[in-house]
């Protein structure tokens, strides 16, 4: 039974979804904006707790304010509505951000929608553009509605679990003979994350107790990005554990307990029990 509920959430939801840059320009309805909201309020779980965060949701004539500073290569993503995180800046907050935000882009996966992470290239001058006064700042800004019936787009190829992961030294091979079901669906869900780019700049080392995120050095990858697809790929081994688990494993910025061996290119992010 476990194992059905797992693969059910791996393969229709984290595995499956894909970014979507080409939307229909049917109307997201108040009640699936419920849904979604509720879900923000009630019962999604933080990276880090105590710091503030604040959803936001725009339509219609927003994309000339944020086309000025949200996209990559000058692209803004046109789509009926956009949702944007505002956070207080505490340590961690783009991290907590982007696991909060990753977390409701699988939720809308759930509700039948699509959407796309988009690149805030000047956060400061996106919040003025659209006139927001609050004291935090900007985070996260996501593109959704429904797909276009036209729009074909295929998901990018992501990293094998070869390629994410190691042993307990970064470039050690890992006995992946130990590993136990939830734990492999917990790293592919992983190797499915969305990053900037499609650049996955990160590694996962995988002890007999304990997994660590490792970021990996992108000339590519923006301050800001770097730390959003930490928070996404965290949520997506969360995600997957939570799925079959009531209390699935909480992801610590602790120091690890022993010394992971990086080169200097590469530098510890956070780990997680299993
Ligand atoms: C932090 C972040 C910023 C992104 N910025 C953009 C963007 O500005 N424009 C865009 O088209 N896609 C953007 N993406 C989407 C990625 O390109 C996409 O997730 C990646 O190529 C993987 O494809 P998939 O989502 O279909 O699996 C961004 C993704 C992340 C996580």
């Amino acid at each position: 039974m476990i194992g059905v509920i797992k693969m059910e959430y791996y393969n229709d939801i984290v595995k499956k979804r894909n970014s979507c840059r080409m939307f229909s320009g049917k109307k997201v309805d108040d009640d699936v904006l419920v849904e979604i909201r509720k879900y923000y309020e009630d019962e999604e779980s933080d990276l880090v707790d105590g710091i503030k965060t604040e959803l936001k949701f725009y339509f219609g004539n927003v994309y000339d304010a944020l086309s000025k500073s949200v996209g990559y290569n000058g692209y803004c993503i046109k789509a009926p509505a956009y949702m944007l995180l505002f956070s207080d800046p505490a340590e961690h907050f783009l991290e907590n951000a982007g696991y909060l935000a990753q977390g409701i882009t699988l939720k809308m996966t759930e509700l039948g929608l699509s959407a796309c992470w988009m690149t805030i290239n000047d956060a400061a001058a996106t919040k003025a553009a659209l006139g927001e006064d609050t004291d935090m700042v900007l985070a996260c800004a996501i593109a959704f509605g429904y797909r276009d019936e036209n729009n074909d787009e295929k998901k990018a190829p992501k990293k094998s679990l070869d390629e994410l992961t190691d042993g307990k030294k970064f470039g050690k091979d890992v006995d992946t003979t130990l590993w136990y079901e939830e734990l492999e669906y917990g790293l592919r869900a992983m190797a499915h994350a969305q990053s900037f780019g499609n650049r996955q700049p990160y590694k996962v080392l995988v002890d007999d107790t304990k997994i660590y995120l490792v970021g990996l050095e992108d000339p590519e990858t923006n301050e800001y990005d770097t730390h959003l697809n930490y928070g996404i790929v965290m949520f997506n081994f969360y995600a997957v554990m939570a799925a079959v688990r009531a209390n699935a494993p909480k992801w610590s910025f602790d120091a690890p307990e022993h010394d992971l061996g990086l080169p200097s290119n590469a530098v510890y992010v956070a780990k997680c029990g299993f």
